[in-house]
């Protein structure tokens, strides 16, 4: 390990996060571990310089008085406490410790380097998967979102071609997103990369359902099955890759951290099917996965896109899924990124897209009486995908997206603007 290490001991802060992030921004790396850590566990972990003990408001950890171990004050390493008094709670809730003490603890007092870079990130974890992987295989289903490309990267750096990508276009992916994952992986990027084109499975089992969570369920099912007959066909693999990152591992609010996520992600793999993990991003949160991204020579499209669901276009072609909607929404859904893309709006918008309801509207085109489909349009700001504000698109760019959608995208006779926040609203439909 090249890095330095601050160690927070969550003692039932809501802050812990914002302090990991606070001593990471001074460049300094930082992992919050549960506060009954053990001698061992600790000792385990690599170049540890300082411990802080993190209690928030009364160090209460699901209700209970917590304490770290006591043997652990022997070990010699520094400590600093920023636990709120009870006193005077009421006034420093939501107070953090100021950057000065935090400075003065990290630097002054562990004497740690300012080292944590991507650079040295990447560098380390490459050497660590190398190490657990040995000569063995890697298989990764990768979706071509932000998290799954960027493991993708970091493993085809690391053991080339041991790592095996699935890609499974279940033909609910925007336009021309499976054909740019197979161009930068499989031409660019040399992985070895098994493309899946289930498009008419996954519609023949969607047909006529309706119902937004049986929809999920499909989708999340088929793909599992889908991904598992991939994995059968291949052979002397023990090792998953995963896109696991730090915010699916800490759990938010008071409690301690727990691992929450990473071994439920396999989800629903049969149980013969065991492989050991490989999860080289689950130090990282969002902003550090993207940097990870770019360092690996990833796109910047690629990896500064907007969040898209797993279900993908599947929940905005809303009720049950028909092929003409389907191209709807995509055509239109392109059109939307196009024209925000020439704005500027995609590099302000957090998230936008196109749906598709299930019922039509009268219009008239070539002086005839129609009867079609509506494009709903939606571009939202959020900070956690709790709330959402909706952007205030310029009515000029708005004219522009509409008149081309209208001109171009079959079976859609008119454009309308979702103006709802959230809540009431979610961000999505379905
Ligand atoms: P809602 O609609 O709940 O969306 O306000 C919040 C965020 O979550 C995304 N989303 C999903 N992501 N699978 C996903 O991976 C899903 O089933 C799903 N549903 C919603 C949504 O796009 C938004 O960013």
């Amino acid at each position: 390990m090249k890095q330095d290490m601050i160690v927070i001991l969550d003692l039932g802060s809501t802050e812990n996060t914002v302090v990991a992030r606070e001593i990471r921004d001074l460049g300094v790396y930082s992992e919050i571990h549960p506060h009954d850590i053990t001698v061992e566990e600790l000792k385990a972990l690599d170049n540890v310089k300082g411990i802080i003990l993190n209690g928030g408001e009364n160090r209460i950890v699901d209700g209970v008085a917590v304490e770290i171990r006591p043997e652990l004050y022997d070990l010699g390493y520094p400590m600093i406490s920023i636990d709120y008094p009870a006193s005077k709670c009421a006034k420093r809730l939501s107070e953090l410790p100021d950057k000065e003490t935090l400075k003065q603890f990290i630097f002054d007092e562990c004497k740690a380097e300012a080292n944590w870079n991507m650079k040295n990130f990447i560098e380390d974890q490459v050497e660590l998967i190398r190490k657990q992987v040995g000569d063995k295989k890697v298989l990764l289903a990768l979706s071509g979102g932000v998290d799954s490309s960027v493991v993708a990267a970091m493993l085809i750096k690391a053991i080339g071609k041991q790592l095996v990508c699935v890609h499974v276009n279940h033909g609910l992916m925007r336009k021309n997103e499976s054909e740019s994952v197979v161009k930068i992986f499989r031409d660019e990027l040399h992985a070895n990369l098994v493309y899946v084109d289930a498009t008419e499975r996954f519609l023949s089992k969607l047909e006529n359902v309706a119902d937004p969570e049986q929809k999920r369920k499909i989708i999340g099912g088929e793909f599992i099955r889908v991904f598992e007959e991939e994995a059968r066909k291949l052979e002397g693999i023990d090792f998953l890759g995963q896109g696991t990152i730090y915010p699916d591992i800490i759990e938010s609010g008071t409690k301690t951290a727990k691992m929450v996520k990473s071994h439920h992600n396999v989800g629903g793999l049969p149980e013969d099917l065991q492989f050991e993990l490989v999860e080289p991003l689950k130090q990282l949160f969002k902003d550090e996965v993207r940097a990870c991204g770019i360092e690996l020579g990833l796109p910047h499209d690629m990896v500064y896109r907007q969040p898209f669901p797993g279900p993908g276009l599947g929940v905005r072609c809303l009720g049950a899924i028909t092929k003409d909607r389907l191209e709807a929404v995509r055509e239109a859904d392109a059109i939307l990124r196009e024209e925000f893309a020439k704005a500027g709006l995609d590099k302000k918008v957090w998230q936008y897209f196109t749906v598709v309801p299930d019922f039509k509207s009268v219009g008239m085109k070539k002086h005839e009486r129609c009867f079609e489909y509506m494009v709903i349009i939606r571009a939202i700001n959020t900070i956690d995908a709790m709330t959402a504000t909706i952007e205030k698109v310029d009515w000029d760019v708005l004219e522009v997206i509409t008149n081309r959608i209208l001109a171009e995208v079959e079976h859609v006779n008119r454009v309308c603007y979702d103006m709802s926040p959230k809540p009431p609203a979610t961000i999505e439909f379905e």
